[in-house]
């Protein structure tokens, strides 16, 4: 597999193999082992057209752990501000023998045509509303180190559904590795053929889409992507579809509350909880290294 650019790609055996290799990497890292080998002479180019700090960082901190040299380059300070086009930049990039490029992008899409144009491996950072592959798989792993296996387990998705890449990476690899997946938000913020997404259930019902779940995963509000009001205001939003005291009472004792991040705190998980007992949101910000260190060696092998 030369790149990264959707779920799709991923049969369960490519994910077990990454969860395989994630889980050697994290082992031997916290053990205190700081450096690899793995991508010595390599370079990465980080390209990101939309803002980022989890994934850009991480995606940064596993090359140069794993031995490449990591450059980055941000829309704002590239030749995108004078009109160069996605295609002639990344042909540009490809030009100085990258051997990785990492890009983010608004648009849906953007990674697989990048994929296609350009010899370096190419691994997509999320893509407009299409897709996030590696938050899928940081995600998969934190539920995996947590529960054991994905095996039967129920898992529901609440908020932004429909300008969510997150949701549509992650229905796709809890799919494939035996989970049942329930969305839920406000209807307008729920796709109109949620089947097409590969769930199993959908409700504007928190109170139902939370009951008997094993993982419940908060989506954040995207209003970079709603160009109409899709709710009257964020309070009611929160008081409708938020994580607080009166729907904590609901979860099982053994639910686990994860949220991709940036979090918009008092909108959608109550402040005092984004860390509690319960929340396994800084798991996922550590597995994410060790998830990109093991896209890497895979795409490499
Ligand atoms: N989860 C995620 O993609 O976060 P960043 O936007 O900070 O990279």
């Amino acid at each position: 597999m030369k790149d990264l650019y959707s779920v799709n790609q991923l049969e369960k055996e490519d994910i077990q193999k990454i969860f395989q290799l994630a889980k050697e990497y994290k082992e031997r890292f916290l053990k205190g082992e700081k450096k690899f080998n793995d991508l010595r002479r390599c370079s990465i180019l980080l390209v990101f057209f939309e803002n980022s700090t989890r994934t850009r960082t991480s995606f940064e901190l596993a090359g140069k752990i794993l031995g490449a040299d990591t450059i980055n380059i941000s829309a704002s300070s590239s030749s995108v501000k004078k009109g160069e086009t996605l295609y002639d930049t990344v042909k540009t990039l490809e030009a100085l023998n990258s051997d990785f490029i990492v890009i983010r992008h608004n648009m849906s899409g953007a990674a697989k045509i990048v994929a296609n144009s350009v010899k370096s491996h190419v691994v997509n950072a999320g893509d407009g509303t299409n897709e996030h592959p590696t938050q899928a798989l940081l995600d998969g792993f934190t539920i995996l180190e947590k529960k054991g296996s994905l095996e039967g387990l129920k898992i529901a998705i609440v908020g932004d559904i429909l300008h969510s890449r997150v949701a549509r990476s992650d229905i796709k690899l809890f799919k494939k590795l035996g989970a049942e997946v329930t969305l839920c938000g406000p209807m307008t913020m729920l796709p109109r053929h949620y089947e097409a997404l590969g769930a199993d259930y959908i409700t504007t019902d928190i109170k139902e889409a939370v009951k008997n779940k094993d993982v419940v995963i908060f989506l954040r509000i995207q209003l970079e992507r709603q160009d109409k009001p899709f709710f009257s205001t964020l309070r009611e939003y929160s008081i409708k579809y938020g994580l607080n005291q009166e729907l904590l009472k609901i979860l099982k004792p053994d639910t686990v509350i994860m949220h991709p991040g940036p979090v918009n705190r008092g909108v959608e998980i109550q402040s005092e909880l984004v860390y509690s007992s319960k929340s396994l949101i800084l798991n996922q910000v550590e597995n994410g290294l060790f998830i990109r260190m093991a896209v890497y060696k895979y795409l490499l092998s």
